[in-house]
């Protein structure tokens, strides 16, 4: 069944470089969306950069430029970080868009022409690096006694003029949306973590500040601005055309998943909703919320000076070896290190040899053995059936995992295709059979060749380029590289170009 796949990922803050951190969320909703346009359906993939706020004015200043020259400059280089990730995303919004500018002031106004904003004073704790305000209770005392945010923020008291949102009025809304539709928010440990702050009570929002000018203008009110989470929030809708329902885009609300770091859940679990059920809208599919990277085992920090730029990581390993990685590595949702032997582990055991091997040993004897055409289907015995019954099966198990959003769970599987093939080709020694039965290991290369196609089209949104080049190897135009193409086997006798591996051992020393 096909239709229509809207995923987003956050729009990032331009007051930082982009780290790896960034390009985790990105490759994530970049793998969802390739998966989905390979499954046959009408795909739109949205991100771009979050571009108003305090902060960014603050650090365009510090840089001595105006904050849309600063803005310009990070924004750019985000998208520079997505070519070399190779992130196929399909628009790429910034707030300080015309068109963003008119969508989050359009909700706006819906929303209090329905009634749910007023005009009243704000005084509280607010932490500038968070963007975030904070209840009392829930700030930390460090031991020289000054309070900060949980997330170790400094705070200010800060007391102005302010619009709020009556967010205290869809705390039972919001129960009853994580209570009657749990996929609302994955996974399930969030959920609980979320609805248990819901349950505590909640205190309308401040949604607009006076104390500087770097946002949106409040409509009808220019003296405000629009608070940066309100104002980027509304990129999910700005980017579909909103509030014009005659946008080509319109039809992609609502959105099937906002994925989001743990750090900002509230945001888009809590916050999110409720404005759209005040404005009347209807709400996303799944906030599905993931962990965080450490590096080597240290938190990432600018004041610890171990900030990764995934681009540094690419230009040693390549690009697909670090997206594998970054989806092996960490269980989805949960948190993981990263570590310069960790990648080496992954690539050379699980990339190098597991698969780039195994597809290498199968063509090198299907160029010297088969005269380097594809050899034709055979008749199968009972272990060439169960291995191609195996891989038949990967792509409804993919799905299945796709729509759990379970990516590294869908890695393992397909591994175990692998290792499937690994030992089917070390039992079945095709090299050993050249000899004393041809037809025969021309049917066990032939099995080899239609269990990898498998397993190349399910991991071509993993690792796009590679995939693309063993399957063009394997004989797999570039129009059968769909998932319904599976059900129609290559013709015997097509020829194969020459093989040439795939993923290359990462030597340490030779790099040193
Ligand atoms: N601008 C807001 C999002 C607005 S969405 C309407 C923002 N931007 S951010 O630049 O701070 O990027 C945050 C994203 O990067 C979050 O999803 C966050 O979880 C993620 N990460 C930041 N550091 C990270 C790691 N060390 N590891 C994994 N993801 C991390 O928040």
């Amino acid at each position: 069944m096909t239709g229509r796949y809207y995923v987003t990922t956050p729009i990032y803050y331009v007051n930082g470089a982009p780290h790896i951190g960034h390009a985790y969320t990105s490759v994530a909703a970049d793998i969802m969306a390739r998966f989905k346009r390979l499954a046959g359906d009408e795909v739109f993939f949205l991100t771009g950069t979050d571009e108003h706020g305090q902060k960014v004015e603050q650090a365009a200043q510090a840089a001595g430029v105006a904050p849309i020259a600063f803005a310009d400059q990070v924004s750019a280089d985000f998208r520079a970080m997505y070519d070399v990730m190779n992130v196929s995303y399909d628009d790429f919004i910034r707030t300080t868009e015309p068109r963003h500018i008119a969508g989050a002031q359009a909700l706006w106004e819906r929303i209090a022409a329905n009634g749910h904003i007023y005009l009243g004073a704000y005084e509280g704790w607010y932490a500038l690096r968070d963007e975030s305000f904070y209840n009392e209770d829930e700030l930390v005392t460090r031991p020289d006694g000054t309070k900060v945010a949980p997330t170790g923020a400094p705070v200010e008291w800060v007391r102005e003029p302010s619009y709020f949102f009556k967010l205290s009025e869809f705390a039972d809304r919001l129960l009853e949306l994580y209570e009657t539709r749990p996929a609302f928010i994955e996974p399930a440990s969030r959920r609980n973590e979320v609805a248990s702050f819901v349950r505590q009570g909640l205190r309308d929002l401040s949604i607009s500040r006076t104390s500087f000018r770097w946002g949106i203008p409040v409509p009808g009110d220019p003296e405000h601005v629009m608070y940066v989470w309100v104002d980027a929030l509304a990129n999910y809708l700005s980017a579909i055309g909103f509030p014009d329902a005659d946008n080509p885009r319109a039809g992609f609300w609502p959105a099937n998943l906002h994925l989001v770091g743990k750090d900002i859940v509230r945001f888009h679990a809590v916050y999110w909703p409720a404005l759209l059920m005040a404005a009347g809208l209807d709400l996303p599919d799944c906030v599905f919320s993931h962990g965080w990277w450490t590096i080597e085992g240290e938190k990432m920090s600018k004041s610890l000076g171990n900030v990764v730029d995934p681009r540094d990581l690419v230009a040693q390993f390549g690009v697909d070896p670090v997206r594998f990685f970054l989806m092996r590595e960490m269980p989805f949702g949960g948190d993981s290190d990263l570590s310069r032997r960790a990648i080496i582990n992954r690539l050379n055991v699980e990339l190098a040899n597991d698969l780039g091997n195994l597809a290498q040993r199968t063509l090198t004897q299907v160029a010297r053995n088969c005269g380097g055409v594809l050899p034709a289907q055979g008749v199968p015995t009972e272990a060439d059936d169960a291995l191609l019954a195996q891989a038949a099966l990967l792509p409804t198990l993919m799905h299945g995992h796709i729509d759990r959003h379970a990516l590294t769970d869908g890695l393992e599987d397909v591994w175990r295709v692998i290792r499937a093939c690994n030992a089917y080709i070390d039992h079945q020694a095709p090299w050993a059979l050249r000899k004393t039965d041809p037809e025969r290991m021309a049917v066990v290369l032939r099995v080899l060749v239609d269990a990898l196609r498998v397993v190349g089209t399910m991991l071509q949104p993993y690792m796009p380029g590679s995939m693309g080049a063993m399957l063009t190897q394997l004989g797999v135009a570039e129009d059968e590289r769909d998932f319904a193409s599976l059900d129609r086997p290559l013709p015997e006798g097509r020829v194969l170009p020459a093989p040439q591996g795939v993923f290359p051992r990462y030597v340490e020393d030779a790099a040193q």
